[in-house]
């Protein structure tokens, strides 16, 4: 499948992980040579039988040739058995040689907040590469050099029948381009708009009770429709011209077979050849073009493979390998931003701003900073630099001195304890999301991790504790417990910088205590928190503030002096009690109000 010149580092990645099975391969190129050479037991037996024992009205011979072929067409059969057992094999094998690299290339991409073809795709299209590896296409590359030597002994019974054979073998091979080159755009687009259907009925489905809830039934159904028509009736186009090419090389192979015989049957009139010959060359014809007709009848398989080693290939060529950095001793959470500018993943063909810039501030071990500001200040991106999935610009993060991307990413991923804006959950059990899907998890840690964030005794009641698995448990599960077990979650473990991104948004008054409670632990444990809030209730036990103002930072500094000097309403923050304000009451308000107020004596 070598396409592309190689200085496509990609491609290069996926060719080394060909090149790591390449010795299965060969061992399949070897039962293939001796399957092929049995393929000639049939002509071979015919031969004898007409022009042997129908001549000499042998019994014994009969017998003894027929013991001897049942004895090599089983021999075959193992053979080929195995041959395909070792193909089925080296597919598996080359996808164990990626998984890791792909899942990881997916994992950075989105993370990085592209959400493109190739990473919605790229585990996918490593599965149809292993597809197409283990499929019968790579025994019929195998057998395709022998397809000139079967022809050649054709030649040999008689010119005239290697001629017929040779033309019909031309027209099949042409047959094969031509459907390459008619088919390959047809295919390549029916497969993006199936994949696009396919995404838009699952975030649909995951979204069904808001459709419900909101009437979007019969437009949610008509978009989805479309989607589908389109990609079936490009599905149906792209079948119907390599089906169209499959039906008239089955068709032309048939006939082919009769001209020969016909050709053969005129020879033989012409005692230029026996009757025995005249039916082997046919059946070896047969043999010399099925390779042909295996590629033409998997072709869709080839160009889907093809087109999805061009994608992976791209993918690993945009995210290249980070090695992993030499392992640092456990830090100190001391964390220090430096002129921190971060500009968010640029869609391609537009340029993104920045949506922080020049952020500077260090938190000491047990400091605790309430980041405030409007919607779209920036609060949620920096939770992501913090966190180290978004890469300042400009500037540095640093843990205890070193800049973030000097931790190798699993040690950094135990170091944070963070809460996304929307807590989502995986399919697993409870316990398993609130242990991050570790695969031997603590039970003592997780059960400590869900009584610090107040959700242990809920935990209890569900059918299975703590075992129940979140699809079941998920439609009992409030949003506010949605968001405590998120809390678990970063909670779990023992990391150094909490990174809280409205944690409090769905609390309720016991949640907003347990939340207090979980911070000011931290903060005696001598971690580090950051808590981005809108409600002042999440602030209320930090003792620093950061002001974001539209990216800017526009104060930072104890609690007490920043509010005084910059928001209008000072006493939202300090005089907040531990459980949030109700909807609409006069501290939401105020709240609401002081946010966006941080305009005053702005600095
Ligand atoms: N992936 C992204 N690509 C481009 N721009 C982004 C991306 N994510 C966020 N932004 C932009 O960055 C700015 C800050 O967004 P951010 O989510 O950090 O705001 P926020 O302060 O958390 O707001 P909220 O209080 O509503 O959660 C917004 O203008 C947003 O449009
Ligand atoms: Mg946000």
């Amino acid at each position: 499948m070598a396409r592309t010149p190689p200085q496509k580092p990609g491609l290069e990645e996926i060719r080394a992980a060909r090149r790591a099975v390449r010795s299965l391969f060969w061992l399949v190129g070897l039962f293939s040579f001796f399957v092929n050479l049995l393929m000639l037991i049939g002509p071979v037996y015919m031969i004898q039988v007409y022009d042997r024992v129908l001549g000499s009205r042998s019994m014994e011979t009969l017998v003894a040739l027929t013991v001897l072929v049942g004895f090599l067409y089983l021999i075959m059969a193992v053979l080929d058995v195995i041959r395909s057992r070792i193909l089925v094999r080296a597919g598996a094998r080359f996808h164990e040689k990626l998984e890791e690299r792909v899942f990881t290339a997916v994992q950075d991409k989105v993370a990085a907040g592209f959400h493109d073809e190739s990473a919605a795709t790229g585990l996918r299209d490593l599965e149809a590469m292993r597809k197409a590896l283990s499929s019968p296409i790579v025994s019929a590359c195998f057998d395709l050099p022998w397809t000139p030597l079967f022809l050649l002994l054709i030649a040999f019974f008689h010119p005239y029948l290697g001629a017929v054979a040779l033309l019909g073998g031309l027209v099949l091979g042409v047959f094969a381009l031509a459907n390459q080159f008619s088919s390959r755009k047809a295919v390549a687009k029916a497969a993006t708009m199936g994949a696009t259907a396919q995404q838009l009925a699952d975030g649909m489905r995951r979204n069904a009770e808001l459709i419900q809830g909101l009437g979007m039934r019969r437009s949610a159904f008509g978009k989805w429709v479309m989607m589908q028509r389109m990609a079936i009736s490009s599905e149906l186009y792209a079948s119907d011209k390599t089906g169209g090419f499959s039906s008239a090389t089955r068709a032309f192979r048939l006939a082919l077979q009769s001209a020969m015989l016909g050709t053969g049957a005129y020879l033989v009139l012409d005692n230029a050849l026996t009757p025995g010959v005249m039916i082997a060359a046919s059946v070896i014809m047969g043999r010399a073009l099925s390779p042909i007709e295996t590629l033409i009848g998997q072709w869709p398989l080839v160009q889907r493979a093809l087109q999805a080693q061009d994608r992976l290939g791209g993918l690993l060529e945009e995210t290249p390998e980070r090695p992993e950095p030499m392992p640092l001793a456990r830090p100190k959470a001391k964390l220090e931003v430096q002129a921190v500018t971060l500009v968010p993943p640029a869609v391609p063909g537009q340029v993104s701003k920045p949506v922080l810039q020049g952020l500077n501030f260090t938190l000491q071990p047990g400091q605790a900073l309430g980041v405030i500001g409007s919607s779209g200040a920036g609060k949620s991106s920096l939770a992501r630099a913090l966190i180290g999935v978004w890469h300042p610009a400009a500037g540095k993060i640093r843990l205890d001195g070193a800049s973030l991307v000097q931790y190798g990413m699993e040690d950094l991923g135990r170091y944070m304890g963070y809460l996304p804006q929307q807590v989502a959950l995986f399919d697993g059990t409870i316990g398993e999301n609130i242990a991050r899907l570790e695969q031997f998890p603590d039970p003592d840690k997780i059960v400590a991790a869900a009584r610090k964030a107040a959700v242990h005794e809920m935990i209890l009641q569900l059918p299975q504790g703590y075992d129940t698995p979140v699809q079941i448990a998920s439609s009992r599960l409030s949003g506010g417990q949605v968001q405590r077990i998120g809390l678990a979650r970063a909670l779990y473990g023992d990391p150094l910088l909490l990174v809280l991104d409205e944690p409090n948004s769905n609390l309720d008054n016991d949640g907003s205590l347990a939340l207090n409670q979980a911070v000011a632990e931290a903060r005696q444990d001598g971690r580090t928190v950051v808590i981005m809030a809108h409600r002042p209730a999440a602030i209320q036990l930090c003792d620093m503030i950061l002001i974001l103002d539209q990216g800017v930072q526009r104060a930072f500094g104890p609690k007490e002096q920043v509010l005084r000097e910059h928001l209008q309403n000072p006493q939202v923050v300090r005089a907040a009690p531990g459980g949030p304000p109700q909807q609409g009451s006069p501290q939401d308000k105020q709240a609401a109000a002081a946010a966006p107020g941080v305009s005053g004596k702005a600095g």
